[in-house]
């Protein structure tokens, strides 16, 4: 009657499995304090009951610190915790674009579960300083004054910077806009932007078709502060996965402010020593072990490239800020943006004097290059001399003119959002201005002007416009005929 009970006993040979369970001794906003992990690692990923996780970021001698990565509502004091073994990784490919996930690479677009190609770790090495490229492809923004004053190359870190509401997102919208059949595979990233602005630009990209080389990541603004922390790293994996087949990447980060916040908020509760303005010490280093990660990689590496456009928002234009200046020294050149300037309704409200590209002039077409000294130049100069001649009453004849010509060139520089041009359409328009072709025009009609230039040139002259896209430079011939279409 027992047989099979006394044959299954006869098989029964106990085997001992050793695992480690700690428990969560404390927790609040997003931090939990857990017991009883002696092997747990620095950056290891703990499994808390109800399928949630959480990343070790203290190891003090008789505790965890670790920050937590879903909502922690069901855990409370005394929850079982056990170790993974891993460190946290994304699920990247090509399968991505198209698709809206959080900083772990869970959907929140509704469209399905994601066909990944593999997994990446998120918080990664940069490449080596033997495999950087110098930087030399233009990446055209199709923002005329930043393509003329400010150009940005492929592999190039340039900081977006500006108060609130100065049209910081904008700009980095109109790139990843203009990136449509670049071969630029892009990489939005949203940390704890307001839901309603997130889907406003989700929804621009998937009209204007932009979704088909983009992923957009977001860390909601009601996600625990471990997310916010980590969207950004997580972001340049999904990029570095293309990066890593060769290809071109952009990624933009909006915004680093509020990244540095949360990890302020998440060090100040693992009671981690603060610094300035209550950061803590190593925000430094947070943010320059990220954009060391974007670079442009030499051909035995791989030839591919990553440029990066974080944003950070100053107060009260204030760029002597902690965080404002640890970033313009980490990144390759700056736009700054002005609220008095996006007041008078000159946007992009770009501060010329106040920007800078420090590379990307090498990568510059050849076409551009001179149209754009010229530019640079005589903007200089018109607006010391208009700051200059609200004082003086009567002005010389020449002074007057550059005044003139100066203000056609700032009214030429406005652009409205979304709405970019090709590098040749730029150099065809700066070119008439420098020619003077608006100078006998009223101020208000430069704008439809130039629509009416770009609709000539496009019907007329598209064999001028392919032969400058391809590097030609501006020789008289090529001048010459582009003058005639736009008389
Ligand atoms: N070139 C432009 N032409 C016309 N309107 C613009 C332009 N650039 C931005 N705007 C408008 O200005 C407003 C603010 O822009 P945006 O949201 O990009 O600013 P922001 O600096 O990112 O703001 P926030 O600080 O809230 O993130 C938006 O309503 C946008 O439509
Ligand atoms: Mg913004």
């Amino acid at each position: 009657m027992f047989g099979g009970l006394e044959s299954a006993l006869a098989r029964y040979a106990p085997r001992p499995e050793l695992e480690e369970v700690g428990r969560v001794h404390s927790l609040g906003n997003g931090v939990a304090r857990v017991h009883g992990l002696p092997s747990a690692a620095s950056e290891e990923v703990l499994l808390f009951e109800g399928d949630r996780c959480g990343l070790v970021l203290n190891l003090d001698p008789d505790e965890l610190g670790v920050v937590l990565l879903d909502e922690s509502q069901q855990l409370a004091a005394g929850s079982l915790v056990r170790r993974s073994g891993r460190s946290l990784d994304v699920p990247v490919g090509p399968g991505l674009l198209g698709r809206v996930v959080d900083p772990l690479g869970r959907p929140l677009d509704g469209l399905g579960p994601i066909q990944a190609s593999g997994r990446l770790e998120v918080d990664r090495p940069a490449p080596p300083i033997a495999a950087r490229a110098p930087v030399r492809v233009p990446l055209q923004t199709g923002v005329k004054i930043v393509d003329s004053l400010f150009p940005i190359g492929r592999g190039q870190r340039m900081l977006i910077m500006g108060d609130r509401q100065t049209g910081k997102s904008t700009l980095a919208l109109d790139t990843l806009l203009n990136q449509q059949g670049q071969g630029v595979l892009c990489v939005y990233c949203f940390i704890g932007q307001r839901g309603a602005a997130v889907a406003q630009a989700v929804a621009e990209l998937r009209s204007r078709g932009a979704m088909a080389y983009s992923i957009v990541v977001v860390a909601r603004g009601e996600d625990p502060p471990g997310l916010h922390y980590l969207a950004p790293y997580a972001a340049t994996s999904l990029a570095e996965y293309f990066v890593e087949q060769g290809q071109e990447a952009l990624v933009i980060y909006d915004d680093l402010t509020r990244h540095a916040r949360s990890y302020r908020e998440i060090s100040l509760l693992l009671r981690r020593p603060p610094g300035r303005e209550a950061f803590p010490g190593d925000i430094f280093y947070a943010h320059s072990r990220l954009l060391e990660r974007s670079t442009r990689l030499l051909p035995e590496w791989g030839g591919g490239s990553l440029t990066a456009l974080p944003i950070v928002e100053t107060e009260a234009q204030n760029l002597a800020a902690y965080l404002p200046t640890n970033l313009v020294s980490i990144t390759d050149g700056q736009l700054l943006l002005s609220p008095e300037l996006f007041q008078k309704g000159i946007m992009p409200a770009v501060d010329t004097g106040s920007s800078v590209s420090r590379v990307g002039g090498d990568a510059q077409l050849p076409a551009y290059r001179g149209l754009a000294g010229e530019l640079r130049l005589s903007y200089a100069q018109f607006q010391e001399l208009e700051s200059f001649s609200k004082l003086a009453s009567r002005l010389d004849e020449e002074t007057r003119q550059s005044l003139e010509r100066g203000r056609r060139w700032r009214e030429t520089l406005k652009q409205p959002e979304h709405q970019g041009l090709s590098a040749p359409e730029q150099i065809a328009i700066l070119l008439g201005v420098s020619q003077g072709l608006f100078d006998s025009l009223d101020l208000p009609l430069i704008q439809e002007r130039q629509q009416q230039w770009l609709v000539r040139l496009r019907e007329h002259s598209p064999s001028c416009l392919s032969k400058l896209a391809q590097g030609q430079p501006l020789d008289e011939s090529l001048r010459a005929e582009l003058l005639q279409v736009l008389t």
